[in-house]
């Protein structure tokens, strides 16, 4: 099993029998969120950037379940993680879940010397990238080339990050075999249509797109 959760805006999870990592907690103040930050357990919590639809709740998370917190030096040291494991750009690291690599985002940060960043979670047999909040970048090829990437799950809400078309050109370059789109429709400013965006990407690659409802769950592990 490697289930796949959708709390609402960019906030996941993802879990097999023994561990479940957390991405990008927002709960608090997340008009989409399915559940709140003092309900929800995890061992681990990836942070792509420090702006608050994605740091979120993780301070609180953390000292609360004793998790791991995995993300740049500079967001560590900002939530003050009592439990961390610094990564940067271009590294790769084991964990008892598997491995994560972190990749570059274009993005701002929030937090002042912090670069944004996105994951490639090796975790049961399967590599997911979670894009974080990004542009479409022409090395998006590069992480395709280096992991046969199962699931992509990428914003589409425009304004802040790629909106759709860019988010298609994006499955273009990264040839994940299925996508889930996220970071739209919270707010008025990133409202976007997931239908178009399906219809778009499976018009124009062989990637299946799985539009989740916050709330929502996957097993990825028995994707084809
Ligand atoms: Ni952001
Ligand atoms: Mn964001």
């Amino acid at each position: 099993m490697l289930l796949f959760t959708y709390y609402g805006h960019a906030a996941f999870a993802l879990n097999n029998a023994k561990r479940k990592l957390l991405f990008d907690p927002f709960f608090t103040g997340n008009p989409a969120a399915t559940t709140a930050a003092d309900v929800i357990t995890c061992n681990y919590i990836l942070v792509s950037h420090g702006h608050g639809d994605h740091l979120g709740d993780t301070a609180n998370i953390a000292q609360k379940t004793g998790a791991t917190v995995i993300g740049c030096p500079e967001l560590l040291e900002a939530c003050q993680a009592e439990n961390g494991h610094g990564m940067n750009i271009g590294g790769k690291a084991d964990f008892d879940f598997g491995s994560v690599y972190m990749t570059q985002a274009i993005h701002s940060s929030g937090i002042p010397g912090l670069l944004s960043c996105g994951f490639v979670v090796s975790m049961e047999g399967k590599n997911i990238y979670y894009a974080g909040d990004t542009a479409l970048f022409s090395d998006m090829e590069l992480i395709g080339k280096r992991f046969a990437l199962d699931c992509a799950v990428l914003p589409i809400g425009d304004n802040y990050t790629m909106g759709i078309e860019d988010a298609a050109e994006a499955v273009k370059l990264l040839k994940p075999k299925h996508v889930i789109p996220v970071h739209y429709n919270t707010w008025p400013v990133i409202q976007a249509e997931p239908e178009e965006f399906k219809t778009l990407v499976e018009a124009e690659t062989t990637a299946k797109v799985h539009i989740l409802r916050p709330g929502d769950s996957m097993d990825l592990s028995e994707l084809k």
